[in-house]
């Protein structure tokens, strides 16, 4: 089974990618839609395995329902324990990138492979207190690194100011390795966040509470893209 990736590679341009972990579930296509209007560039979806994470959340069947509804690329985040379980699945129901966690289970190399073979763009993520050196392996495999800017689990947590630290050494990694990488930053992302994670070096910005909890989401989204201009 191959799929494409709607996904670019990274280009300079800083992504937004509302996280649906906080939308109105009730309205979910009308949130999608508000978002995607208002100039999102990914829609990133969270799976939680209640054994990675203590929370359960999203499964296929969810990122079935957007494929093919949405334009937006599907941005897939898995916090479980043993993706290899679960990546075909999402591949067949249409995710265009599928970042896995460096510290679960499944050996990295192995999955981030078996992703690529798919024909889905890669990620890896590290968790706040994961020493960042440990992706430098991995970075010829890999589309997209994931740094966790709170502890993976929950929405609507605040951004943890070490994380810009790990975004700094991350973007060096990833300057070094000459290749065309996104630098993701999940958690904590809000108007004020957003310009801290771009200037240590993220071009991608996961935003969940700040963008669905807001009374104006279309007027959220815009704070965090004029916070982070393009770099
Ligand atoms: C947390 C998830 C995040 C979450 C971010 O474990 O990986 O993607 O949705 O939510 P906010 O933006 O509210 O911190
Ligand atoms: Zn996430």
């Amino acid at each position: 089974m191959m799929t494409s990736s709607k996904m670019p590679a990274a280009n300079g341009k800083i992504c937004v990618a509302p996280s649906i972990l906080s939308a109105d579930l009730w309205r979910l296509g009308e949130e999608v839609n508000t978002v995607a209007q208002a100039g999102a560039d990914w829609l990133h979806v969270d799976v939680m395995d209640g054994h990675f994470v203590p929370n359960l959340s999203f499964g296929p069947a969810v990122v079935s329902s957007l494929n093919g509804k949405t334009d937006l690329p599907l941005d897939v985040h898995l916090m479980v324990e043993e993706p290899m379980l679960f990546v075909d699945a999402f591949a067949r129901a249409g995710a265009d990138l599928l970042t896995v966690h460096i510290e679960a289970k499944d050996e990295i190399v192995n999955t981030l492979k078996y992703i690529k073979s798919l024909g889905v763009k890669a990620g890896v993520s590290i968790k706040p207190q994961t020493d960042p050196t440990r992706i430098i392996p991995l970075l010829d495999l890999v589309d997209l690194v994931l740094v966790m800017s709170v502890n993976p689990g929950f929405g609507g947590q605040a951004f943890l100011p070490e994380s810009e630290t790990q975004i700094k050494q991350v973007r060096q990694f990833i300057t070094r390795s000459g290749r065309n990488i996104w630098l993701e930053a999940d958690g904590g992302i809000n108007p004020k966040t957003a310009p801290l994670a771009v200037q240590a070096g993220a071009d991608a910005l996961v935003a969940g509470s700040a963008i669905f909890k807001a009374a104006d989401p279309v007027l959220a989204l815009k704070q965090i893209r004029q916070a982070a201009p393009d770099i």
